[in-house]
């Protein structure tokens, strides 16, 4: 049968206290509403349909590839579901319906609520969870037999309806006719005068279609994050998921609390991680890496059999064998060919460092073309801007640069040159050639006792 997902998603969320809508908030750097609609992408959703409103211009961008549907005004869940209709005019079979601010739900939870649906030819399945304490959400009202009556908001609930423990997680799935049948019947008539979805499972009860509650198996995927606090706990159930996934796939955590990795970072096998280390955005680490402590890679790729210390990188590629920091910064185009080195207080840029060439302390690389072999000594510095526009420095195998040398670029120097330590360059230096630039040394005889004081 097919499957259509609805990821509500048109909420201000106030409680946020945010610029920002709720749903673009994120989660080791995916939106909120990004989670979900990639969960019911996994689950085999065949249309997912995005209801927007409140930040729209923020929200609409993060899920370019879903149906978009404006809800005008946010009367409530049912009017937002209502306002898919059209979207889903003359759709037959399964809709499943999803909160936007809930990131943890998992694709194997939103098939099984599809399948269950499927199997029991019901109405409606909603999600439950038993809730330690249930303040906030909607619960599950049952009757004598144990059927699914229909669900009270909190502010409706009596007093004994308030201590049910059974929650609405708010994600249901629904036969498709059935949904919209029911929708175009629930008012308005309730504490907060909105059209809550929750009241389509009492209307399609009172019609004789049957109403399922599947329990989670893990109440912690239906976690909706209202509050920063929420956010925060939602990343820390997210960093743990992940965490676990790696470990039991071959890598090594000194301390998983204090590593976050980002959903789409690549580790293999061997890899060790040790404390602080940050990994985001598409980021990839080869085997037999060690990698941190102190670290953060955003966007960076790694070989196999690295060593990365205190190391900050954006958008760098590390080849195999290659060793960073202590402290060491590198920008977006940094590469490191095999078994070349960014050391100690190095910040590297837009450049390349060659086979096994070494830029050990304390040296700015910009917008540099480094050859093989190669060592920069400390101190060394590529003076790549004129204050208006950006120069390059090429530099060819086998050179040795002395200490604290400035590279004032636009040059080039040969193979096999060496530079003076000290040393201003501003021409290029032939192959093989000493290239000096700095001022000879004198020496005055006798000076200190000539002017020593009476
Ligand atoms: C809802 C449920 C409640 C459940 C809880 C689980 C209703 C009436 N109540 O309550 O039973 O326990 O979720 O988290 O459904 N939204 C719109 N348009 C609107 C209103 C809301 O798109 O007009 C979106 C929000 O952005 C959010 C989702 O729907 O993503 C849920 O809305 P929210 O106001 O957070 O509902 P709750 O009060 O949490
Ligand atoms: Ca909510």
């Amino acid at each position: 049968m097919e499957t259509a997902a609805i990821v509500l998603a048109a909420g201000a969320g106030t409680r946020m206290k945010s610029k920002k809508p709720k749903v673009a908030h994120e989660v080791l750097g995916r939106p909120l509403v990004r989670w979900v609609v990639d969960a019911a992408r996994q689950a085999g959703a065949d249309r997912v349909v995005t209801v927007v409103g409140h930040g729209r211009d923020a929200v609409e961008p993060l899920v370019q590839d879903t149906d978009v549907v404006v809800q005008a005004a946010q009367r409530g869940t049912a009017d937002a579901v209502l306002s898919c209709k059209d979207a889903l005019a003359g759709f037959e079979g399964s809709v499943v319906v999803l909160s936007g601010d809930c990131p943890l739900i998992t694709a194997d939870t939103i098939a099984a609520l599809s399948r269950v649906r499927e199997e029991q030819g019901a109405a409606v399945v909603v999600l439950t969870m038993d809730m330690d304490d249930p303040f906030g959400y909607g619960r599950i009202v049952r009757d004598p037999s144990g059927e699914v009556e229909r669900i009270v908001e909190q502010k409706d609930a009596t007093p004994e309806e308030a201590a049910l423990a059974e929650c609405n997680s708010g994600f249901y799935c629904f036969d498709a006719q059935a949904l919209f049948e029911a929708l175009a019947q629930v008012n308005s008539d309730n504490a907060q005068g909105e059209f809550y979805l929750t009241d389509v499972l009492a209307i399609c009860r009172a019609a004789g279609r049957p109403v399922v509650a599947l329990r989670a198996d893990d109440p912690a995927e239906c976690l909706g994050v209202n509050s920063r606090a929420q956010l925060a706990q939602a990343t820390k159930v997210m960093q743990r998921r992940i965490n676990a996934a790696h470990l039991a796939a071959g890598v090594t955590m000194t301390d998983p609390d204090t590593v976050w990795i980002g959903p789409d970072v690549a580790i293999e096998r061997d890899v060790e991680l040790l404390p602080q280390v940050m990994l985001m955005g598409v980021t990839s680490i080869g085997e037999d890496s060690v990698i941190g402590p102190n670290t953060r890679l955003t966007d960076t790729r790694v070989g196999r059999g690295c060593v990365i210390d205190e190391t900050i990188a954006v958008e760098a590629v590390i080849d195999d064998g290659a060793t960073c920091g202590p402290r060491a910064y590198l920008r977006p185009g940094a590469h490191l060919c095999e078994g070349a080195k960014a050391g100690t207080h190095v910040e590297i840029k837009k450049s390349t460092v060659g086979k096994g060439s070494k830029v050990p302390h304390l040296s700015y690389v910009g917008d540099a073309t480094i050859g093989e072999n190669v060592n920069l000594g400390a101190g060394t510095i590529t003076c790549n801007y004129d204050g208006a526009r950006k120069w390059p420095t090429v530099i060819g195998d086998d050179v040795f640069v002395g200490s604290s040398t400035m590279l004032v670029a636009p040059v080039t120097i040969g193979d096999d040159a060496v530079i003076g330590a000290g040393s201003v360059i501003t021409e290029d230096v032939s192959a093989g050639a000493l290239g000096l630039g700095r001022a000879r040394q004198t020496e005055k005889p006798g000076w200190v006792e000539a002017h020593r004081q009476a």
